[in-house]
């Protein structure tokens, strides 16, 4: 995939199908340590062992009968080429951590992209599910973090629905412009 935000959308979905209530995505771009740390964190039915297993030995033991897909083994790749690592924990009945770790500076590293279309398109596709992202980067200087939670939008909204149009549209925006304001001129 061409963007890394393209991987979280469909790691979510993972989470969004195995019936999670609320999901955490937390981005962090440790530019001092060179290293991007994107972690996806769900509340949904887990699962166990062998399909854990099972579900990152996909390169390794491809078959073609293969039923499950390789969003999961993608995303892997995707961190393990840059020159990160990735692991991936669950809990049946708890739910699922995926982690992923990747080199900033790696010519093999894929671009972000678009976290607000992402993010627009599980609200819009899960409107009745939580979904939470905490943005952070870290300079030299200083840390700085954006913190969005679907429970305080729709705390503000009331009586309108959040995937209403008009209020995807605002959301999309308003992504858009706080990742932009805490990269701070820095290009992930
Ligand atoms: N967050 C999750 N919670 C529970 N099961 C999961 C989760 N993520 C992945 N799985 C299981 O692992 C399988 C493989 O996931 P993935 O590699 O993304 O392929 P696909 O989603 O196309 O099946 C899923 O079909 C599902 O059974
Ligand atoms: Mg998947």
């Amino acid at each position: 995939m061409r963007e890394l935000s393209l991987h979280i959308l469909d790691i979510v979905q993972n989470s969004v199908r195995a019936d999670a209530s609320m999901i955490i995505i937390d981005i962090e771009a440790d530019f001092v340590k060179d290293y991007l740390t994107i972690r996806i964190t769900d509340n949904g039915k887990g699962m166990d062992k062998e399909t854990l297993k099972k579900v990152t030995d996909a390169f390794t033991t491809t078959r073609k009968t293969r039923k499950v897909g390789m969003g999961i083994p993608l995303f892997k790749m995707a961190a393990e080429s840059s020159g990160g690592e990735f692991d991936i924990s669950s809990k049946e009945g708890m739910g699922t951590v995926v982690k992923a770790g990747f080199k900033i500076s790696s010519i093999d590293r894929v671009p972000l992209g678009e976290m607000e279309e992402t993010m627009t398109t599980l609200i819009s596709g899960s409107p009745e599910k939580d979904f939470i992202m905490n943005y952070r980067i870290v300079t030299e200087d200083e840390e700085r973090e954006f913190n969005f939670d679907t429970r305080e939008i729709k705390e503000e909204i009331e009586d309108i629905p959040i995937d209403d149009y008009e209020i995807v549209s605002t959301i999309r925006s308003y992504i858009k412009e706080n990742i932009k304001a805490t990269n701070g001129g820095l290009v992930l």
